[in-house]
């Protein structure tokens, strides 16, 4: 009865996180990709100034949960279908949850600790609101 709860509260995620992410991942690139320059000019400047930036970090977080989170509960149907045999299934499902936890950990880590202004970079690699050394 809580599996089959757990596998509703599932499916009610995966429609609703579906939905969010389209708007999230298009607006992801149209600001990644219409800038002057377009993905050249996607530099470290381009990435830190960004991060430095509380909208950012927020806006990226949710892509970064929702997409792995979403992602993940995807494979996990699939694993749950399509693998029969209990020991290699229970040993993919784990695989599964290590590496987006994982992921989720590495890359919320370094949305919040990125330094946008490494000491001893030369200015015209540094977004412009570094001060000058
Ligand atoms: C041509 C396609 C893409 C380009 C050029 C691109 C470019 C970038 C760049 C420059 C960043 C770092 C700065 C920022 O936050 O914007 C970034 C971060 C990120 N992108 Fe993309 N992206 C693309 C597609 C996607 C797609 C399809 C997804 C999700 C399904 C995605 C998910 C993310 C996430 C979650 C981050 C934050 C990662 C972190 O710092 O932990 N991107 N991308």
């Amino acid at each position: 009865m809580k599996t089959l709860r757990l596998e509703r509260l599932g499916w009610i995620f995966m429609r609703l996180s579906g939905v969010v992410l389209i708007a999230l991942i298009f607006t992801h690139l149209t600001v990644n990709l219409m800038q002057d320059g377009g993905v050249k000019a996607i530099d470290f400047a381009f990435v830190a100034g960004k991060l430095a930036n509380p909208f950012w970090q927020w806006f990226d977080t949710a892509l970064l949960w929702l997409a792995l989170i979403h992602g993940t509960n995807g494979m996990r149907v699939v694993i749950q279908d399509y693998v029969l045999r209990p020991r290699l299934r229970k040993v993919l499902l784990t695989l599964l949850a290590v590496s987006t936890v994982t992921l989720i950990v590495l890359g919320t880590l370094v949305i919040f600790t990125l330094d946008p202004c490494p000491a001893g970079t030369p200015a015209d690699l540094l977004p412009s609101f570094c001060p000058a050394v």
